[in-house]
């Protein structure tokens, strides 16, 4: 029996997880496993309520549990990063889900806007750090205000955090067992302290896999190739700030925002699945939403916790969506609602 904690969270998360919870439902009696859900309603409305984003109460609460799903994070009337903060960086960094794993497949039938590339030619994933960098939000003004102020944004990078990272991408690379080559996205030639660092943790740890091989780009000549020759990539391996921007480049590539999912992984506690997309406010409650990407985000929760079986069931039945009903994966363009999209996926399952 998993225990599966649920955050529906703001804008169209509830609708997107809603589509998720049915597929669960439906793969649940075809791949014979059993599941107890748990609803959270932290988000945008309970802190305009109560003023709380996240009681540490809940974090320890969430450690019980085999799995989080997550719907969105943001919203309109609250004012931009305490939500953020307070909430989903709160759970990633609170629960040491130091991995964000965001895969970027093209799907047969999947509109790209780049020209000539077909699945053949997208499909790697970007492990991305998630509890470090930027993200730590270290930094201070100096003499704010005046116009000789100063702003300082700190990127903390340890040897524990960076090395726990790179280990956790060469293994990945080998699972997958794709191209079994894992490239290491930084900014060697500027960010000399953090990127010296990593370059050297990468070769050390590089050392022990000898059937990967490994490559660097810089991160803007990363951006470069993922549209001009995407299919150099097999698995890549980056700080949190600069995976926050290619992976929004890579859900473009793989049509959208519709489709692209992200798990924020701690191997050793409980980790959270989620659409990358945001909450979409300006869609909510039109049942227009695509839930693919949330639905995605489910067969990864599965995959995670054992179930490889239900997620492959659940992969199959997205691409016959992709490849024979919709229209497109954009919000209100698919030429289907939210919900005859979910019931597409578990129908075809
Ligand atoms: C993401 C999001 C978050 C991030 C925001 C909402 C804090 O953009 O999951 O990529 O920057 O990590
Ligand atoms: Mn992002």
């Amino acid at each position: 029996m998993y225990k599966i904690a649920v955050i529906p969270g703001d804008g169209t998360g509830p609708e997107v997880v809603n589509e998720g919870l049915k597929v669960l439902d439906a793969v649940s009696r075809k791949a014979n496993f059993k599941y107890d859900t748990k609803m959270f309603d932290y988000g945008g409305e309970r802190y305009r309520k109560t003023g709380v984003t996240l009681p540490d109460s809940a974090l320890e609460e969430f450690k019980k549990f085999d799995a989080i799903y997550l719907g969105a994070v943001g919203d309109p009337e609250v004012k931009p990063g305490i939500l953020e903060k307070g909430l989903l960086l709160k759970l990633r960094f609170g629960l040491q889900q130091y991995i964000n794993l965001r895969p970027v497949k093209l799907y047969p039938g999947v509109w790209t806007p780049v020209r000539d590339k077909g699945p053949e030619d997208i499909d790697f994933v970007v492990v991305r750090e998630n509890n470090e960098g930027l993200y730590v939000g270290e930094g201070e003004f100096k003499d704010k205000g005046t116009e000789n102020e100063i702003a300082l944004q700190i990127s903390r990078n340890t040897r524990k955090g960076v090395e726990r990272c790179i280990r956790f991408a060469f293994e990945y690379t080998k699972k997958r067992n794709k191209r079994k080559k894992l490239t290491l996205c930084g900014k060697t030639n500027v960010l000399t302290y953090a990127w010296d660092l990593w370059e050297r943790t990468f070769y050390e740890v590089a050392k022990e896999y000898k059937e990967i091989q490994t490559d660097y780009t810089h991160v803007d000549a990363t951006c470069m190739w993922m549209i001009k020759n995407p299919e150099w990539f097999d698995v890549i391996v980056t700080d949190n700030m600069f995976g926050d921007i290619i992976t929004d480049l890579g859900a473009m590539i793989q049509g959208g925002m519709g489709i692209a999912a992200g798990g924020n992984l701690n191997p050793e506690g409980v980790s959270m699945f989620e659409p990358i997309g945001g909450s979409a406010p300006k869609y909510t409650g039109k049942n227009v939403i695509n839930p693919l990407a949330a639905i995605c985000a489910l067969e990864m929760l599965l995959e995670h916790i054992g179930e490889e079986k239900a997620a492959s069931m659940i992969e199959r039945s997205v691409i016959r969506v992709t490849s024979e009903k919709l229209k497109s994966l954009s919000a209100g363009k698919m030429g289907c609602t939210t919900q005859e999209v979910g019931d597409l996926v578990a129908e075809f399952l």
